[in-house]
């Protein structure tokens, strides 16, 4: 996920793409940069790692005359974080710059064609192939710009928004979508681009939304929108009603609101380019382990903490039932100093969303000492996880602000199940089970999308157990994790004691706490142990607790014994931990509003935390 930015008009060029672009600064912060084209049409870019600022500071200087430039806010996907990967890229003459956000699929293949032409390139990313494809084909088939633009824009597939500029045709800035958002402003002899309205509200609240495959070309007075035929449309122009503040966190009253409904979109960005269906596979790019080395790990060790050691838990049950490789999960605060064995064979796994855990990072190092190989499992491009370990995964779910993680859980879990599957496949299972297991999961987002909709439903739940002062949280097998992590959900933002246990563990033990007073979540979707949570469930209830039920459907037994049910669809039981977890977030989330309390920054908490 990035921000990119573009404006045309008399305004300050320098100092209206900085200022957009900080508005945008939650899309990425990795690098960002900017573009001017000045009066006699020569481009310069300028760009920097860190945050806006340090572009800012680098900028204070530069006494710019630009009549137009686009700009660029990096979270990194392709590349790690340097002044190199960072955005605009220009092709080989300095004629043309371009900043995108998206992933260009098919870059090697591309890459390839445009080396044997002699196209050199200065960065490790997709983005860069697709500007040096624009040039080769202005030059080689004489067309204009925007002819070019789409002609390559034809050629890749991937996501995409975009924005260039070029001294070719220097009274023009030419943008595109597919995929990734891009919204049009329009003001009194001046036009502005963006990722979304966030960054150019200030300046106007008259914007054009482009769709997927459509182009638009501004100049001062005008835009004109094309689809890839390059035939023009007529587009709408919308008034935006939203004030500043609401829209920093895309209309959501919250981010963390806004990352849980994000979930479907992040899942399908974790498994875009990995999933191989007609193979029935599990493609990786950067595990850096032969299918050899792979198919001779003996055992796997995961570490982590907080809620991506419920993620690891998950994965711990997911990779003994496809892979059959035996799994341990440790937290890594226990790991690291608890001298563990470790043979030969194994491997470790580490898992975080930040990729700065410093207990984490520590277990990581730890293994290294000892020999072993350690692939880690980070959301966070170019952190210090992600570049110790010998390889990995990224979870492409995007910036993750709320303190509380809810899409880093759920791509976490997808990348586990991803994972599994890719060991099984190396091993044992046959192309037929990978397909009807990788078919199945292409549905999850849709899935997740359906219980979404039940949010006012369980708003309503939330209102009514708001004044519980203890909660038990009980699930079996793949959902005695979920249940670990709807507790410490609650916990986190609403400040109420809450535990999670297998199901059956609670007639050892917490069966003593419960009385009418005590709300007990219980996760009873089907699956093999499915009739023994319903005898759970009803010893609950002959001790007079209150029961929440996630089910897939209300059978006779389950109105009779809850109080509160919230219908989920059904999927594998292997992958209901992403369909399950949701409405427990859900419930968290509006039992802390109503309490009034400041869900994305709680007491205590910080988003990663780099103590011991
Ligand atoms: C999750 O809601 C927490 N804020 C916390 O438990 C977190 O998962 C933990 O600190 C690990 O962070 P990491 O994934 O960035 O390593």
């Amino acid at each position: 996920m990035c921000g990119i930015v573009g404006y045309i008009g008399k305004g300050n060029v320098k100092e209206i793409l900085l200022d957009s672009l900080q508005r945008l600064e939650y899309r990425g912060y990795d690098s960002a940069g900017i573009a001017l084209l000045d009066t006699s049409n020569k481009i310069e870019i300028f760009k920097k790692t860190g945050r806006i600022s340090n572009l800012r500071l680098d900028l204070h200087s530069v006494n710019s005359q630009a009549k137009m430039g686009i700009g660029h806010t990096r979270w990194a996907t392709h590349g790690g974080v340097t002044n190199e990967n960072a955005h605009p890229h220009f092709d080989c003459g300095n004629n043309i710059a371009l900043v995108h956000n998206g992933i260009i699929e098919n870059y090697n293949v591309l890459k390839n064609l445009l080396e044997k032409k002699g196209h050199k390139f200065n960065s490790e990313t997709d983005t860069e192939i697709l500007v040096h494809l624009i040039e080769d084909i202005y030059k080689t088939e004489k067309i204009s710009l925007e002819e070019s633009v789409i002609k390559a824009l034809n050629l890749v597939q991937g996501t995409y928004g975009i924005a260039l500029i070029s001294s070719y045709e220097p009274n023009k800035i030419i943008c595109a979508r597919n995929g990734s958002p891009l919204v049009v402003g329009m003001g009194q002899n001046e036009m502005f681009v963006a990722s979304d309205v966030n960054a150019i509200i200030p300046y106007t609240r008259n914007v054009i939304y482009l769709e997927d495959k459509e182009m638009v070309v501004i100049n001062e007075e005008n835009c004109n929108t094309f689809n890839l035929n390059y035939e023009k449309i007529v587009k709408p122009i919308s008034k935006v009603e939203w004030d500043l503040e609401a829209i920093s966190q895309n209309g959501y009253e919250t981010f963390m609101l806004k990352e849980i409904f994000e979930q479907p979109d992040a899942m399908l960005n974790a498994m875009r380019g990995r999933v191989n269906l007609p193979e029935g596979a599990i493609k990786f790019g950067g595990l850096n382990l032969t299918e050899a080395e792979t198919r001779d790990i003996s055992r796997i060790i995961i570490t982590a903490c907080g809620t991506s050691w419920h993620a690891a838990l998950v994965g711990e049950y997911l990779i003994e039932t496809f892979a059959k490789i035996p799994v341990e999960v440790d937290y890594a605060s226990e790991f690291r100093y608890r001298n563990p064995i470790i043979q030969k064979n194994d491997i470790l796994l580490v898992i975080s969303q930040s990729g700065e855990t410093l207990d984490t990072l520590e277990a990581l190092r730890e293994a290294k000492r000892k020999g072993i190989k350690v692939l880690g499992i980070t959301n966070v491009v170019g952190s210090t996880i992600a570049r110790e370990c010998d390889g990995g995964i990224y979870l492409h779910a995007g910036p993750e602000i709320g303190v509380a993680s809810t899409k880093a859980f759920t791509n976490q879990v997808i990348v586990m199940i991803m994972l599994a599957i890719y060991l099984g496949r190396l091993k044992h299972m046959s192309f037929y089970e990978g397909q009807r297991l990788l078919n199945e999961l292409n549905k999850i987002p849709e899935k997740v999308n359906e219980v979404l909709k039940q949010a006012e439903k369980i708003k309503a739940i939330a209102k009514k157990y708001q004044y519980a002062k203890n909660f038990l949280y009980l699930g079996r097998g793949f959902n005695y994790p979920v249940a670990l992590e709807g507790a410490l959900k609650l916990k986190e933002i609403s400040y109420i004691h809450a535990e999670g246990y297998p199901a059956a563990e609670m007639k050892h033990g917490p069966i003593a706490l419960i009385d009418e007073n005590m709300p007990v979540v219980f996760l009873a979707t089907t699956g093999p142990l499915y009739d023994k949570v319903i005898s759970n469930i009803r010893e609950v209830k002959a001790r007079n607790g209150r029961i929440i039920a996630i089910v897939n459907q209300l059978t006779d037994d389950l109105s009779k014994y809850t109080d509160d049910v919230v219908i989920v669809p059904e999927t594998f039981e292997e992958f209901s931990p992403l369909v399950n977890v949701v409405p427990l977030q859900l419930l968290a989330y509006y039992i802390a509003r109503e309490k009034n309390l400041d869900v994305d920054k709680p007491r205590n908490l910080a988003k990663s935390v780099t103590v011991e």
